[in-house]
């Protein structure tokens, strides 16, 4: 397993480029399920979770030709299987999207249960839910979801999710680009993937309206054709460099990113002391001065502070003067990090499951500590940024799957950092 060693205590200065959304990318090519024709996406991460997603479309039989680093062309006109097998989908969550897309285009499907992961139980009731509403026939056998309809297509339906999920939006969503009839969905996810990916779907031709807010109304149509799309940039990531730069009190530039996407972070870095001016392209970000200081924060669905980014604030907060407080309302599980950033001699306390408060002012050490999952990764890769001596960073494979190029980019900024290389790459 690759390892990543930083030698921190350095303030970072320069520009960095984001990349591509991951969590619009999957769902988006996912979407080439429901068109035989071709689907020409730009601005796709070079990223494992979407070579996960690319073998898991090959093996359903998806035409998936790469046109350049980021280009890539989708075709599904010869669909020879409807099953997403465990081996696959149990190495990422959002395989399960094949479901709603294989399910409405060709009336039966067969997708492993992804199970649980390091971030909580992360059930899928809500997807199978809103498919059963829209009359799809599911039976849960040996660790798969059997998916059918009895008549040919899926039929509209008027769903209210108790609670927002992303997944389930975007699964019920596909699905109902092809039912035969309306479909409202209530209580709809309203993250800035969602519209991208409901803007790709109506360049295929689906019929949306809603894009943007918490209530989508889908009319059915017979058949999507195919569509050039770009791919958003990608949130989270801008939300990491910019704490990068907070962190180790320095300076980064960080372009071609939608500042609109991530106001909720902006406004809780500029009340923490950071300093973000808007700049052409995406904002400059800088701890210079060193007068961070803490705050409280609780995740919550966009446009709430992401619980994506809840590792990597939590980094800045051992550095803040004073104490912050974490309420995590998204994941039961999402605190994996707070023992490895202890490691480094972070004073945090875990109040409960979904609680931690953060007492600030710690003297960050390097030190070696193991992550837990993708974003855990950039929290502690921020805090070791942040602190004195060397960190070594292990199992970072969770790292590629949702940062591309994180070692070039933060050296172009000055980091001294390397990847340790245990496996020849995939
Ligand atoms: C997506 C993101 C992930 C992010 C999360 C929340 C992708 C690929 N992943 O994950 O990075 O952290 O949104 O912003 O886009 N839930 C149920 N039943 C369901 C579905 C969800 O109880 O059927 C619960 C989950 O356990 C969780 C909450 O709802 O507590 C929100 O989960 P959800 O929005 O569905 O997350 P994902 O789509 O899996």
């Amino acid at each position: 397993m690759d390892k990543i060693v930083i030698k921190g205590g350095h303030p970072l200065f320069g520009t960095v480029k984001i990349s591509g959304s991951k969590n619009s990318s999957l769902p988006i090519i996912t979407s080439t399920l429901l068109t035989d024709n071709v689907l020409s996406l730009h601005n796709v991460p070079n990223l494992s979770d979407i070579r996960t997603l690319h073998k898991i479309l090959a093996s359903l039989g998806v035409k998936v030709s790469q046109k350049s680093l980021h280009t890539w062309e989708y075709q599904a006109d010869t669909i020879n299987s409807f099953t997403a097998a465990y081996d696959l989908v149990k190495t990422m969550r959002a395989s399960f999207l094949v479901l709603g897309p294989l399910l409405t285009r060709f009336g039966e499907c067969k997708v492993a249960l992804p199970g649980g992961c390091a971030i909580g139980v992360r059930p899928v009731n809500f997807h199978l839910e809103a498919l059963s509403l829209m009359g799809a026939d599911i039976e849960i056998k040996d660790g798969y979801v059997y998916a059918s309809t009895k008549s040919k297509r899926l039929k509209g339906a008027e769903i209210t999710f108790s609670r927002v999920s992303v997944g389930a939006t975007e699964n019920t969503l596909m699905a109902a680009t092809l039912a035969e009839g309306k479909t409202i969905i209530h209580n709809a996810a309203m993250e800035p993937e969602i519209d991208d990916l409901a803007n790709c779907l109506v360049s295929m031709g689906a019929d949306i309206t809603g894009i943007g807010s918490n209530c989508l109304t889908i009319n059915g149509v017979d058949s999507l054709h195919g569509a050039t799309h770009s791919i958003i940039p990608d949130r989270i990531e801008s939300i990491t460099y910019a704490i990068a730069a907070a962190i180790t009190r320095g300076r980064i530039d960080i372009i071609d990113t939608r500042v609109e996407h991530i106001t909720s972070v902006i406004e809780v870095l500029k009340a923490m002391g950071v300093d973000i001016k808007e700049i052409t392209g995406g904002f400059s970000c800088s701890g210079e001065g060193n007068n961070i200081k803490g705050i409280d924060i609780v995740t919550s669905p966009y446009p709430g502070f992401p619980t994506d980014a809840q590792a990597q604030i939590m980094a800045l907060m051992l550095t803040a003067k004073g104490a912050s407080n974490i309420n995590e309302t998204i994941f039961e599980n999402r605190f994996m990090h707070v023992p490895e950033m202890q490691r480094m001699n972070g004073d945090i306390i875990l109040t409960d499951a979904f609680s931690v408060k953060v007492m600030g002012s710690s003297e960050l050490h390097g030190a070696p500590v193991m992550a837990s999952d993708l974003r855990a990764s950039a929290g502690l890769i921020l805090a070791a940024l942040a602190a004195k001596g060397e960190s070594i960073i292990d199992r970072v494979y969770h790292l590629d799957r949702g940062y591309e190029d994180i070692e070039t980019k933060l050296s172009s900024c000055g980091a001294d950092i390397y990847r340790y290389k245990d496996t020849p790459k995939e």
